[in-house]
This record gives C-alpha cells, structure tokens and sequence, in this order.
C-alpha cells in the first residue's frame, strides 16, 4: 500500500504546530517559568528556541522527507550502520516515555473541562486537585483522553491528524487571543506581567546553571524535538518546499501561541491569586482554579480555557502517538489499526503507572523527559551533521529560497558541531544537577576552573570523542 501523504503544505505546518503546541506551552512553561525565576527562565528559553530550536526543526525535517520513513528506519536507510539505528529506536522509547505522562495530564485537563462548567472544584480548588490527580479518577480520565487520540491516529495521516489539527489550530489561537485581551483588563494583572516579562539579570548569572538545562529541556519539549516526532511527520512530505520557511513558521507560530499562554497565565494569577502560584505539576490547576473561582462567569471562562488546553493537548499527543504506530506500520507492515490499537495497550499501562504515582510522574514529566530529548536531539544532530553530511544540505536546499539556500552550509556546521557542543553541556550539567552532584570549582595546575568551564571543557572532550567514534559509517543516502 502506498505511504500516507499530506494532503497540502498547509496541512503540514498545521499538524506541526499542533504537534508544538500543547501542553508544553500552557502547562509545563508556567510550571517551569514559576520554579526557574520567571522572566529570566524566558529569556534563556526563548534565545534556545531561536538557536537550537529552529536548526534542529530543520534537521529533523531533512532527516525525515529525505528517508521517507519514521526515525528507526529512517536511520538504516540513511546509513549502513547498526550504531545510528538505536537512535531510531531510541525515539520510539522516548515518544513512549512521553505520552505516558502527557494523557496523565490530558486527562486532568477534560476532567477540569467539565468541572469548570459544573463548578465541582469551585468550593476548594486546592482539595480537588489533591483528590483527583492521581488515582483511579486520574486513570479514567487518562483512557478516555487515550482513546480520543487513538482513534484520530487511527484515521490516518489526511483523514485523521491533518483534518483535526486544522480546525483545532485556529480555534486555540483566537481563544487565546480573547483570553489573553480580557486579562490583562484586570486589577493587578501588572504585576503577573513584570514577573513574566522583565528578567532579573542577577538571577540569571548567579543560576545559570541551575535555569539552563531547564530552559533547553522546555525549549525542545515545546517544539516537539529530539523526540521524532518531527522526522515522523516530515515523512509524508512529497513536495519539494522550503523546509526552512516551513520550519522558521511553526516555530514562530509555537513561540508567540507559547508567549500568548504566559500572557493569560500570570496576569490572571497574579490578578487573582497574588502569585505565580505553589509551583509542580499543580500549579496551573489549582492557580487558575483559584483565579476562575474569582472572576465573574468564571465558570465560563475556565471552560474555555479548559477547552483551548484540551485541543492543544489532543494536536501533540496524536504526534505522540504516531511515532511508534509508523514505526510498526513502516518496519513490519503492521496495519495502521493494529499498530494503533496495540499501542494504545501499551499507554493504558504506562499512563496507569504515572496516574498511580506522583513521584514517578514527577520524575518521568521533569527530569527524565528533559535529559531523554536532550539526548535524542543530540544524535539527530550529529547524524545530520556527520552521516548525511552533503545530502543534507542538498536535501535542505530542495525547495529552499535565496537566502535560505545562503544559510544551508553554516546550518550544517551548527547542526554538526557547535549545537551539540552545547547540548551535551547541558546534558551534563543536566545529569549532575539530577544526581544531586555539585561540583565545586577545580584547581589544574594553579589554575581554579569554575564549574562551567570545567562542564563546557567536559562538552568538547565528549563531543570530540562521539565525532571520532561515530563519523565512520558513510552515508548511503
Ligand atoms: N510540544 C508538545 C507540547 O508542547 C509536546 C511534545 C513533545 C509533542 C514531544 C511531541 C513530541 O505540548
């Protein structure tokens, strides 16, 4: 049978950026931004979207329309080495890793649809998160938001996830939008702005280290990176368009839905609540519980709101979903609804795991998916960088326009070398931050090497090292 395509290059930017778009924008970013210093977590976040994010968008995209595959094939077939296909196989692990949180937390969100227009959490916010989070009511929810998904990726490619991401697309932006205008009308909403949007420059030197790995963990979760998903869905592309004016939109798409979230975020919470809330996984629920319970109609607004989260969640887990279900569909012939239902098997399991479990889900939705991304981006670079090499360039060149086409040769070096220099440096201070190790400045020969430098000149050892060990197989793309 031939390999599903999309249906126009509108259908792809659109299911990319439902893909972007979710939960990482309205509910991990104010999670993140609140625990990492606000304005100053933005700052680093939105310089990592610009200089990694968008390269490494545009790495994964010629990765996948040049294979044509989902990332475990995608990775043989663009290299005769055994060594790189664990990265194809490491996509699918990690796109496993993250929907088991991420229908976790969906299910929070339809649950919180509905008792937004019941007012079930009206009474207390604070105790109806606390009873419903985890649990058997949080596994209920996880299947149902489950089966939404599976039976969109079940319809395929064109009947499926481009015909629902278009009409969700639009409808979050101009929710959004009202959203965003209604609170910054507020008493007090200043406050939530200054906290969102001007950095404490202090903060951000003497924690560089603490905010970085934070700040790259989300700026790829946000764009969907290091996961796959983008290889996946470049794969059905059949024209020959601009891979970097497509990329370049659905980031910036991403970055302003992301940036229009925090602008309903904080002031509504600082309006209301008087805070960026009690920060962890609860803090948008029971902030914005809080802040609902105070404004008028706020039974309304938190339905919609509710339903924006909804349709964002829903657009980036199918992404989710489709990585793995491609890679039976591509690798064994398996039928897309055997794939898909065999999967959805596997998620009931895991979700129930993280839904049972706040510790588990704190570490799986944090730290794990953080340093996993990381380190499949990593590899998407390098291959990019150094197996497919000059196809690369040649593949992202197809389509490309004047200025993109200037771009392409320095885009493979940042790609090869200079962006994965800096992700392993995040990586491992990443690591070490996760092991509670601190390493203290070093003395080398009278010299005292702060923690940084000593992280940044570890980098360049590692990848130096991973250039040499992994350069050798040829591309035979
Ligand atoms: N980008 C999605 C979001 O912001 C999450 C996601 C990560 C989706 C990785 C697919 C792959 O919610």
């Amino acid at each position: 049978m031939a390999r599903d395509v999309w249906h126009s290059r509108l259908g792809f930017i659109m299911a990319a950026v439902g893909s972007a778009v979710g939960l990482g924008n309205l509910w991990r970013f104010p999670w993140m931004t609140s625990e990492n210093g606000g304005a100053a977590f933005l700052l680093v976040y939105l310089g990592v979207v610009l200089c990694v994010g968008v390269p490494g968008l545009l790495a994964e995209f010629v990765i996948g329309r040049r294979s044509r595959r989902s990332p475990v094939g995608a990775f043989s077939s663009l290299s005769d080495s055994t060594l790189w296909r664990v990265f194809g196989h490491l996509s699918v692990v990690i796109a496993v890793v993250l929907l088991s949180f991420y229908s976790v937390v969906g299910g929070w969100i339809l649950r919180y649809f509905g008792a937004s227009l019941t007012g079930a959490y009206f009474s207390n916010p604070g105790q109806y998160f606390a009873t419903v989070s985890y649990g058997l009511d949080a596994v209920g929810f996880h299947l149902l938001f489950l089966a939404i998904t599976g039976l969109i990726v079940v319809r395929g490619i064109k009947r499926g996830i481009e015909n629902a991401t278009k009409l969700m697309m639009p409808a979050v932006v101009v929710l959004l939008v009202v959203l965003a205008a209604w609170a910054s009308t507020l008493d007090g909403a200043g406050a939530g702005l200054a906290f969102y949007l001007s950095p404490d420059v202090e903060l951000l030197e003497a924690d560089l280290l603490g905010i970085l790995p934070a700040a790259a963990g989300q700026a790829l979760f946000t764009l969907s990176l290091g996961s796959g998903t983008m290889i996946t869905y470049a794969s059905y592309l059949d024209e020959e368009r601009s891979l970097a004016a497509d990329g370049a939109a659905i980031a910036v798409l991403n970055t302003c839905i992301g940036v229009l979230a925090g602008l309903v975020v904080f002031p509504l919470l600082f309006a209301l609540v008087g805070d960026a809330g009690t920060g962890g996984p609860g803090a948008l629920f029971v902030g914005l519980a809080n802040a609902f319970v105070a404004v008028p109609y706020g039974r309304a607004v938190g339905a919609v709101f509710f339903a924006v989260v909804s349709l964002a969640a829903i657009s980036s887990s199918i992404s989710m979903l489709e990585l793995p279900v491609s890679f039976l569909v591509d690798e064994y012939g398996v039928s897309r609804r055997r794939a898909t239902a065999l999967f959805v098997g596997v998620f009931t399991v895991t979700g129930s795991a993280t839904a049972f479990s706040p510790g588990l889900f704190d570490f799986v939705a944090g730290t794990l998916v953080d340093l996993l991304m990381t380190a499949g981006l990593i590899g998407f670079l390098l291959f990019t960088g150094w197996v497919v090499g000059q196809n690369a360039v040649t593949e992202y060149e197809l389509g490309a326009g004047a200025v993109a086409s200037a771009l392409s040769t320095p885009w493979l070096y940042a790609v090869g070398v200079v962006i994965p220099v800096f992700l392993i440096f995040t990586l491992v201070s990443g690591i070490a931050a996760a092991l509670g190790v601190s390493i203290t400045a070093v003395e080398l020969w009278g010299v005292t090497i702060s923690q940084p430098r000593l992280f940044a000149g570890l980098s360049v050892v590692i990848a130096v090292v991973s250039f040499l060990g992994l350069r050798r197989p040829a591309s035979v793309a």
